[in-house]
């Protein structure tokens, strides 16, 4: 019988869900994921900061092409870290076809962050990937399968292809992934190669394939995945449209409420007793993070449950301090307040946003903040013409996603997630001109819940509290009976 964990503590992007968190949890024996996520320009940053406690240095001295570890070193590295008022530097942005240098950070950058993920312990540690990111997907995943990750999870997309990239990277051979390309012209050449062999440094390593878990919000995206997906989908992950991050916007048109969230209803929700009938494990995400929900998605014969929101305010995750301690703090009171922001994310995915003074959900704060577009990741391919490929963001300067063919109404409430994310895990980009990037967290719903993690007179709380908390109601505690359902879904796949 195959062996699940019961907790997946889910992938937050970027940098929230680092190696430091997924390798608490994993220790514990459920699921640390790491989010994949801008890895790349991460790793600038941090070497940019001059790699505090050597955490970085030690996954590159392990990394097993060390030609390109030392490249990476000698052009990022600073000595004691930059001036705190400098400019990190900045990789070159994603494209079709990346230069070696961008894809060479990428395998590096994955592999580094798996690796201190998994040190110290012998339990899988998994990666998180949005779909939608499609242009670092085939070098961030080999990278990541260089350093033995156990699970890859996607969402933010149709996965169909990835199953297939880790079968081909398994045995050893090279890739390909379909950019989606907007307006893309008949038979235009569309699609992204990677070849290991281009850039190992010596015989190919052996690698193991990792289980691939999508990450889905309906019935009907779950079947298509089994039925049309290049490979074998291990499992899924049932987000509700409550969970942190970004959400699948509602079905049929769209229509906002009184405060302009995007409204849910029936449709939205996933059919139980079909999705058991899958036959496939399932976790269950977006408000499951208390010990009576795990027991309820248990009962409702899932694998278990995947949290987010719980954990990105551990000491263990990314998300800087005074964010950390200011939501806590709000949460304590009861006061948290999340806004499902139709309009913030450039993929067009409603995105949750913590309401939270002087961060970028402040509307002064977004009206003052010079638009910029540096790092590229939630750019659109679309076709420019003689089979060439443009690059927009509708968060970019208006001037230019309109020169590109954008629609001006398209860029109105759109914030560069970003260089927002970047500056929520302290790596903030400090303008020429002294502007600071401002950050934007996203949380679930749920926020105001986490209080309950804290025990009495204490304002923190770590990972292992969490897990702890969580499965207190389950057989590993409690004298919790499985449900005769937990059979039923493993048959398929044990
Ligand atoms: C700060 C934060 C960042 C997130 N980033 C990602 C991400 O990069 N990719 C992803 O698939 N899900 C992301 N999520 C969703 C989580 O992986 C998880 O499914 C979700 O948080 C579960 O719901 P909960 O927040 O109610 O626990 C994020 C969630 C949070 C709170």
């Amino acid at each position: 019988m195959m062996q699940f964990p019961k907790i997946i503590q889910g992938g937050m992007g970027v940098g929230v869900s680092n190696w430091r968190l997924a390798n608490a949890v994993s220790k514990l024996g459920q699921l640390g994921v790491v989010s994949g996520t801008a890895l790349d320009q991460l790793f600038v940053r941090r070497l940019a900061d001059g790699d505090q406690g050597g955490a970085m240095r030690r996954g590159l001295d392990a990394f097993p092409f060390p030609d390109m570890a030392k490249r990476i070193w000698q052009e990022y590295f600073v000595p004691g870290g930059k001036p705190a008022d400098a400019p990190y530097p900045v990789a070159p942005m994603h494209q079709r076809r990346d230069i070696r240098k961008v894809v060479e950070l990428c395998i590096v950058s994955n592999f580094v962050e798996v690796f201190l993920a998994r040190e110290g312990h012998k339990n899988p540690v998994g990666i998180n990937f949005l779909e939608k990111v499609q242009m670092p997907h085939l070098s961030s995943i080999y990278g990541a399968m260089l350093a033995g990750v156990g699970y890859v999870l996607m969402g933010a997309g149709i996965p169909l292809h990835i199953p297939g990239v880790l079968d081909a990277f398994a045995a050893q051979h090279p890739s390909e992934y379909k950019l989606s390309v907007t307006g893309a012209e008949q038979g235009q050449d569309t699609q992204m190669l990677f070849d290991p062999a281009d850039y190992a440094e010596g015989p190919l390593p052996i690698l193991h394939r990792p289980r691939f878990l999508a990450i889905v919000s309906s019935n009907t995206l779950a079947t298509t995945m089994l039925r049309r997906a290049s490979g074998r989908v291990d499992g899924f992950v049932i987000e509700t449209p409550i969970a942190g991050g970004h959400n699948a916007p509602p079905r049929g048109k769209l229509q906002l409420n009184e405060a302009g969230e995007p409204i849910y209803g029936d449709r939205d929700r996933v059919n139980m007793a079909d999705f058991r009938m899958l036959g496939v494990p399932f976790w269950l995400a977006g408000g499951y993070g208390s010990p009576e929900m795990v027991r309820e998605a248990l009962d409702e014969g899932a694998a278990g449950v995947q949290v987010g929101t719980a954990f990105a305010f551990t000491e263990e995750s990314g998300l800087r301090s005074d964010l950390k301690n200011s939501l806590l703090a709000q949460a304590v009171a009861g006061t948290g307040d999340v806004f499902t922001d139709p309009l913030a994310s450039p993929t067009g995915f409603p995105f949750k946003v913590a309401q939270l003074q002087g961060s970028y959900s402040d509307a002064e704060v977004a009206q003052t903040r010079t638009r910029v577009c540096d790092l590229g990741y939630l750019r659109e391919p679309y076709a420019a013409g003689e089979g060439k490929i443009g690059y927009r963001c509708a968060a970019e300067p208006v001037a230019n996603y309109v020169a590109k063919g954008g629609k001006a109404e398209d860029t109105v409430g759109r914030k560069c997630l970003c260089n927002a994310l970047m500056a929520n895990i302290g790596h903030q980009q400090i303008r020429k001109s002294g502007e600071v990037e401002p950050p934007l967290v996203t949380v679930g719903d749920d926020l105001n819940t986490i209080a309950m993690f804290l025990a009495p007179g204490r304002d923190s709380y770590s990972a292992a509290e969490v897990v702890e908390s969580l499965l207190s109601m389950t057989a590993e505690n409690a004298a919790y009976e499985p449900a005769v359902v937990e059979e039923r879904v493993w048959a398929a796949t044990a």
